[in-house]
């Protein structure tokens, strides 16, 4: 089995896009797209950004590389009406039998970052665009302490063994360095490549920081992975207490509810 899909289908990651929508919709907001768009989101999950995307009018493809998600996926846009909205299974590393110059706008929000060859990620996005259409996509920042998902990860990770030897990191995508060789191998100038910081939330008013830790425990790979390794040693206590303690750190509720800022790096690219 490839670790990357196992990763992602081992959870249930609906459950943690549920807190995404209102600043998934923002984001697609913020692209200020024009009609007609083909648009591809790749690492799509259930469509936190597809969906509204379609719901502007745009023809979108979300390719995902966890057939759990595709079906939610599909099943969210049945649900909602959007028959120009679809989701496929695929590898970002490598989008067989899609072809050069299909999409006018790729994007991909805490998606790509995660395929495990990034050279090719930043080929295949670069491939699928067409010339003078844009890719934008949306990493997490190594380390980044106003980022809560960036200190959950690297709270999972002091959990987790070490992943093998040439493993690369999903944060070495929140770095400008990387991103401008990954982007300038496959043949983009820096001058067409913009970085911003930017924020996204994560959004549960009716559930406690306590409740949204349980919910990453439970549903999210890299956390289930991390409590898995934290079981065999007697530290899962010790993991749940630093997560929570993160998660009320965060917290901008005063309600009883949870809502939880993470800064990103948006990069745009111009194909
Ligand atoms: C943190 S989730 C984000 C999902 C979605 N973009 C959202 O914002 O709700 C990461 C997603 O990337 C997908 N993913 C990871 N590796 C991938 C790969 N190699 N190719 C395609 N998708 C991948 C996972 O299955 C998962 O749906």
């Amino acid at each position: 089995m490839n670790p990357n899909k196992a990763l992602w289908e081992k959870g249930d990651f609906t459950a943690i896009a549920a807190l995404m929508r209102p600043s998934g919709e923002a984001v697609v907001r913020s692209l200020g797209v024009t009609l007609p768009l083909r648009a591809l989101d790749l690492g799509c999950g259930d469509g936190t950004t597809a969906l509204p995307l379609a719901q502007l009018g745009a023809e979108v493809l979300g390719v995902d590389i966890a057939s759990n998600l595709v079906a939610a996926g599909n099943r969210r846009a049945a649900e909602a009406g959007l028959s120009r909205l679809r989701f496929q299974e695929g590898d970002a590393c490598d989008l067989q039998g899609i072809p050069d110059d299909s999409f006018d706008l790729t994007l991909s929000f805490f998606g790509a970052m995660f395929a495990p060859k990034p050279f090719d990620v930043a080929r295949e996005m670069v491939r699928v665009t067409r010339p003078g259409g844009r890719i934008v996509m949306g990493n997490w920042i190594p380390n980044d302490p106003t980022s809560f998902v960036s200190q959950l990860l690297k709270v999972s990770a002091a959990f987790t063994p070490p992943p093998p030897e040439g493993f690369i990191s999903p944060m070495t995508w929140g770095v400008d360095t990387h991103i401008l060789e990954r982007f300038g191998k496959a043949g983009i100038p820096s001058e067409r490549i913009g970085m911003v910081r930017d924020t996204f939330s994560f959004s549960a008013p009716d559930q406690s920081p306590v409740q949204v830790v349980e919910l990453f425990r439970r549903y999210y790979g890299p956390t289930m992975n991390a409590f898995d390794a934290a079981a065999k040693n007697g530290s899962e206590e010790e993991l749940n207490r630093q997560l929570v303690e993160l998660a009320h750190s965060f917290n901008r509720s005063s309600n009883g509810g949870t809502s939880i800022d993470a800064t990103f790096l948006r990069v745009t690219v111009q194909n």
